[in-house]
């Protein structure tokens, strides 16, 4: 299994879509997915049909035993989903109350690991879509993580955020002494608005060994994936956005297949 996460500290960038169409599309090419909805939100769990306020089984339980993981637990919290090939770990509202329960818990951090080993071999990817906020579940994701997708709105503002969870991305790297390569990925590009254009500019002159070499545009068929319930492959296959994670997705394997050869 190989695990990416989806990260940024700023809300609303694409995380969520981008786990969704990533998913949609390396299903697409046969591959067994396991999606992971680690954001209290439960964003995702949302988009697969389910209400996070009211799932029986979620990425919550995995917490609940003193930083252990009982044997079997995590298959056991799996569902699937409208897109074959695509499993989910659902998120439940309960994981809003994990920062309190699991202070001074040892090995809080690798929960997600742990659970993540038991299902090891029955996926060959699994995607993380996070919070957008630092914490227990964010850590937890980048410990397991191998390669991290850090979508970036092209706008202002979003140029700040990325600084953030480069900065956090540092903190975390030193503190379990390992390296997460990460993909900055630009979103909802309009090729028509200054704030876009500009925005990939400075990150291209900004970030150019990360930065993702085209852009995902704006385009309104995920949001009416995400309505309909399905992977926006699965809406429309040949939507501009699909198509640009499509190279996204093929930019990616090719990249981590590298990392993967360089390591042996
Ligand atoms: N490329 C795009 N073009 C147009 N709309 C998009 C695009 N990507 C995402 N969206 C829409 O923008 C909104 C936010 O996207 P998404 O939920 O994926 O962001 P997020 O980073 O996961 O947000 P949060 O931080 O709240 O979890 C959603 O309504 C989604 O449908
Ligand atoms: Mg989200």
């Amino acid at each position: 299994m190989r695990i990416w996460a989806v990260a940024n500290q700023k809300g609303g960038v694409g995380k969520t879509t981008s786990v969704a169409a990533l998913a949609g599309l390396l299903a697409e090419k046969g591959k067994r997915v396991l999606v992971v909805d680690l954001d209290p939100h439960g964003s995702l769990t949302s988009w697969f049909g389910l209400d996070p306020d009211h799932v029986q089984k979620s990425a919550f339980d995995l917490f609940q035993h003193q930083g252990q993981v009982p044997a079997g637990l995590t298959r056991s919290l799996i569902q699937p989903t409208s897109c074959a090939g695509v499993d989910l770990l659902p998120a439940s509202a309960a994981l809003a109350t994990l920062e309190r329960k699991m202070i001074g818990v040892e090995g809080m951090g690798l929960i997600v690991s742990r659970g993540l080993a038991q299902v090891w071999d029955d996926y060959d990817y699994a995607l993380l879509d996070n919070t957008p906020t630092l914490g227990v579940l964010m850590v937890n994701a980048l410990a397991a993580a191998q390669h991290l997708i850090l979508p970036v709105q092209t706008e202002f503002l979003a140029l700040k955020g990325l600084d953030r969870m480069l900065n956090t991305l540092a903190m975390i790297m030193r503190s379990q002494r390992k390296a997460i390569p990460y993909t900055v990925v630009a979103t909802m590009f309009d090729r028509r608005t200054q704030a876009s254009v500009q925005s990939l500019n400075t990150l291209r002159k900004t970030y150019p060994d990360h930065l993702w070499r085209f852009a995902v545009p704006v385009d309104t068929k995920f949001r009416d994936a995400s309505q309909a319930g399905v992977v926006p492959s699965a809406y429309d296959r040949d939507t501009h956005g699909v198509r640009a994670y499509r190279r996204l997705l093929d930019d990616l394997l090719a990249e981590t297949m590298q990392v993967k050869a360089e390591a042996q």
